[in-house]
């Protein structure tokens, strides 16, 4: 009898007893996807679905995370791999480790502190923030709560004094850099969002106020907290913020779609800073963005969300590596989900990754300390890696470590 009570004392251990329900929450989520799931439960099924969606079937976004998983590692041994540092440089300043926060429009939707939660848990982390044009915080907001590095997303507006205001604010506040999206000519088709009836602002319908009442907790912050606008160009479209218009109608009737190489130059006169060309898909186009001289370059289809049947950004990150990797430096962007999955890009020749869900879903799940813990695992994610493949610093990811298994994905 002794023996078993003995027996059970050794083996029972029963989870720590939580009355805080986010850090119980955040407790079981292992990984992006357990994040993803609890958001899903959490939010209402049309923010859900416009953070989660992308363009037509969803191939390409499938594919962004599916390329990574046709990536293998060669773990090398016996290495000494007790210390490792997982610290790395872009646009020639530091990062805790290669990861930057991509540009998201309309964080609030997901959870009322927005754009400020994530850029202090960015700042918290040692990596940089990059704020939309489309944010729901303001540029100044957000310099205001986060002293880290941080970077402007440039959607060109056919109003080109406004973009050069937005600028100038950018500046004043300290941004670093700006990253220019090249790959909204047009508005990608997100059918959830066309079947969910998505319009800025909000509109409540019935649907809408049945959803709400199945997610209290969301509605519930989301009605206590100032109305959601555009902050960085509020009061400068020509809709009238009253009516509500799809995402698609806004996109088209305010972005320039005459946008071409030429204005390249025109950013470089009136940005002193470092350029990031975000949207690349092609070995050519990445020549060109570097013959135009910007500093760096994102490989990126959107998540997804604009050209359905866009290559993944994996597998163009060795071809372009090779094209153009001594002249801009390449950011990875689209599908991250795990730390290893930054020890992939990176060996393949990514300086960096840049991730947007795996934020989203955590903002959602677990508000700011979502935000937190993701990073946290993202960061533990790479140092693990490394040291089961053998690398103590980022210099030792090359591509040497890693190999593709095939590339037939779903
Ligand atoms: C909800 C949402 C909003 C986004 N808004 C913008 C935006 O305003 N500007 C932009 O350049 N990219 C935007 N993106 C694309 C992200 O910057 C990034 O390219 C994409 O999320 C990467 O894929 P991942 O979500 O698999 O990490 C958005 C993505 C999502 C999911």
């Amino acid at each position: 009898m002794t023996s078993i009570v003995r027996t059970l004392r050794s083996v029972l251990r029963f989870r720590r007893f939580g009355i805080d329900p986010t850090e119980v929450r955040l407790s079981r989520a292992a990984n992006v996807s357990d994040l993803r799931r609890i958001a899903r439960r959490r939010l209402p099924r049309g923010v859900f679905d416009y953070i989660d969606g992308a363009a037509e079937d969803e191939l390409t976004a499938a594919r962004n995370a599916a390329a990574f998983r046709n990536v293998e590692f060669r773990p090398r041994v016996l290495r000494n791999v007790d210390k490792i540092d997982t610290s790395a440089s872009l646009l020639g300043q530091p990062l805790a480790f290669p990861l930057v926060l991509a540009p998201t429009g309309f964080t609030r939707m997901v959870e009322p502190q927005g754009e400020l939660a994530v850029a202090r848990a960015a700042d918290r982390a040692g990596l940089p923030y990059t704020l939309s044009t489309m944010g729901t915080r303001s540029i100044e907001e957000v310099a205001a709560v986060s002293g880290g590095r941080k970077w402007f997303q440039v959607y060109v507006w056919r109003d080109r004094g406004l973009v050069k205001e937005m600028l100038e604010r950018a500046a004043a506040a300290a941004y670093e850099a700006i990253v220019i999206t090249v790959d909204v000519p047009v508005l990608g088709s997100r059918e959830r969002d066309v079947r969910r009836g998505f319009t800025l602002p909000p509109k409540m319908g019935l649907d809408t106020i049945i959803d709400g009442a199945l997610h209290l907790g969301w509605t519930w912050s989301f009605v206590r907290s100032e109305p959601i606008a555009f902050s960085n160009v509020v009061n400068r479209s020509e809709t009238d913020e009253s009516d509500p218009v799809s995402l698609a109608d806004y996109v088209n009737s305010q972005f320039d779609a005459a946008l071409s190489w030429d204005d390249i130059a025109w950013f470089r006169s009136i940005w002193d800073g470092p350029i990031v060309l975000k949207g690349i898909q092609t070995v050519e186009d990445a020549r060109l963005a570097a013959d135009a001289g910007v500093e760096a370059i994102a490989l990126s289809n959107h998540g997804g969300r604009q050209l359905d049947g866009a290559p993944p950004a994996l597998e163009l990150v060795g071809p372009v590596a090779e094209a153009v990797g001594g002249r801009v430096e390449i950011i990875c962007d689209g599908g991250i989900q795990r730390g290893s999955d930054i020890v992939k890009a990176v060996s393949l020749g990514a300086r960096a990754c840049m991730a947007g869900r795996a934020y989203l879903y955590a903002l959602g799940a677990g508000g700011e300390r979502g935000v937190d813990h993701v990073l946290r695992q993202l960061h533990e994610g790479v140092r693990r890696t490394m040291a089961l493949t053998g690398a103590t610093s980022i210099d030792n990811l090359t591509p040497d470590i890693v190999h593709w298994r095939d590339r037939t994905g779903p």
